[in-house]
This record gives C-alpha cells, sequence and structure tokens, in this order.
C-alpha cells in the first residue's frame, strides 16, 4: 500500500466510525482543500454526515463559488450558518467594518460574532463534529489528536486528517478529480476570510497569509479555542 491509500483507509475507517457510533455528527468545510479531501471521502461513501459550511459574510468569490462547485459535482448542498445580522450591524455600528485590523480583542469580536456564535448552532443537537485540521498546518495544531474531548460543545471532535501533511491532501484531490478552490493556484494555501487573508511567497508558513498582521501564537478564530486556550486537551484516541 501507498503512503496516500494508508492514509485513505485510516480516514475512510475514522468517517466510518463516526457514522456508526457519533451519529448524528456534522462536518465544519471552509471549502478549502483539506476540507474538500474530506467532502469527497464522506460524498463518496454515503455516509450519514451533514456538511456545513460557516458562512461569515466576508468569504471570497471563489469560496462561495466552491457551493456551487460542490452541488455540480456531488448534487449535494453545503448547509450554511450565517451569523446574526443584528450582532454584525451592531460591531460595524460601533466599530466599523474593518475593525479586526486595530487590535487582537477587536479581531476575535468579529470572529466571535461571525464564526463561533454561528458554530454553537451549527452543532447543537449532534454528537460529534468533524474538521480538516491538520498537525502539520501550525505549531498551534502540532499535537492535533484525530479525536478529541470538545469541553466547549460538550461533544466529541474528529480531526481525521491530523497524520496528512499537505502533497498528500493534493495528491488525493488530483487523483480523485476533486474540485478545489481558485484560490489554492493563487497562492494561498490556507483560506479564511477574504479582508483576513493573504496570499503567501514562497518558503513562508502555509498560514503565514492568515491574520497577517498577528503574532502567530494569536492566529486561531476560536472555532477551535476555550477560554482562551486552545483545545488539545485530552486524546481519547490516536
Ligand atoms: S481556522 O483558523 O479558520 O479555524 P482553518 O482555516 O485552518 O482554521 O480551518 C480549520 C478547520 O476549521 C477547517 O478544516 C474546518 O473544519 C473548520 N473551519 C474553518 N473555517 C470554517 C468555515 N468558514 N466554515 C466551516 N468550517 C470552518
Ligand atoms: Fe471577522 Fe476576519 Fe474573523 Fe472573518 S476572519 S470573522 S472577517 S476577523
Amino acid at each position: 500500500m501507498s503512503k496516500l491509500e494508508t492514509l485513505v483507509a485510516g480516514t475512510t475507517a475514522t468517517l466510518e466510525r463516526i457514522a456508526r457510533d457519533f451519529t448524528p455528527a456534522v462536518f465544519a468545510s471552509s471549502l478549502a482543500a483539506e476540507d474538500m479531501v474530506l467532502t469527497d471521502l464522506i460524498l463518496k461513501n454515503r455516509l450519514p454526515i451533514v456538511i456545513f459550511s460557516l458562512e461569515t459574510g466576508r468569504l471570497h468569490k471563489e469560496t462561495l463559488a466552491m457551493l456551487d462547485k460542490v452541488k455540480e459535482h456531488y448534487g449535494y448542498d453545503i448547509a450554511l450558518f450565517r451569523p446574526e445580522p443584528q450582532a454584525v450591524d451592531q460591531y460595524v455600528a460601533q466599530n466599523g467594518l474593518n475593525a479586526f485590523y486595530d487590535s487582537v480583542e477587536m479581531r476575535r469580536e468579529c470572529c466571535r460574532i461571525r464564526k463561533v456564535e454561528p458554530l454553537g448552532r451549527a452543532l447543537a443537537g449532534n454528537k460529534a463534529w468533524i474538521t480538516g485540521q491538520r498537525r502539520a498546518q501550525s505549531n498551534t495544531r502540532s499535537s492535533l489528536a484525530v479525536h478529541e474531548d470538545d469541553p466547549a460543545h460538550l461533544m466529541d471532535k474528529f480531526n481525521p486528517l491530523a497524520d496528512w501533511d499537505e502533497a498528500h491532501v493534493w495528491e488525493y484531490l488530483r487523483a480523485n478529480a476533486v474540485p478545489v478552490n481558485a484560490l489554492h493556484e493563487q497562492g494561498f494555501p490556507s483560506i479564511g476570510c477574504e479582508p483576513c487573508t493573504r496570499a503567501i511567497e514562497p518558503g513562508e508558513d502555509v498560514r503565514a497569509g492568515r491574520w497577517w498582521w498577528e503574532n502567530p501564537e494569536s492566529k486561531e478564530c476560536g472555532l477551535h479555542v476555550v477560554d482562551g486556550k486552545l483545545i488539545r486537551i485530552k486524546s481519547v484516541a490516536a
């Protein structure tokens, strides 16, 4: 078995286990490369796992175009969760549309309104959720486990691609002709909201373009943190 075949077998087994033992389960897709690997595996294997995206209102048009590409390719409608309009209006009225550049606190408050609160609604009533995080993405993710406890949402959390490196992600996507976000070929290995993501230069860290004006240790948006600490609390299983 090639390394990729071994990774695919392990990830498929994890997804099948989630579908069997953790129903109802949902997968949070940012519509970037890693998440398209999981989308392909979930939909091709017809696993009963709902796929959703947090539509923050500040995504790139290329990212939004992925919703139609997924619909065309798989005949699947990704569920969308949007921020509360009143909370967005209040933040913008008080602080300005792009106040996230002013301080880490302002940035986290925007992420809280546009991502973290909608995530809570997307996860409500589920037993487990799935992400496309990988260990190699940044030093904040270096001890990421495939199966974690998520004390913030009181459920299990799975990162089935924790062991994958970027080369395997792309090998999988190409070999399976999976639709991908057009931003990847424009120098964006990691994609978040449009005003908070820039292209990177060759040799830069893959997450260097995310909140590039901040220190590396603050570069998480709150989807994967609790009380200001990264949720890498307990590894339930390898
Ligand atoms: S993060 O810093 O935005 O959290 P990253 O873009 O590296 O990180 O995404 C990590 C994982 O968080 C993705 O694989 C996905 O599971 C989830 N995620 C990030 N952004 C979104 C989004 N807009 N909608 C749904 N899930 C998301
Ligand atoms: Fe707001 Fe930027 Fe966070 Fe998106 S990534 S929710 S625009 S601060």
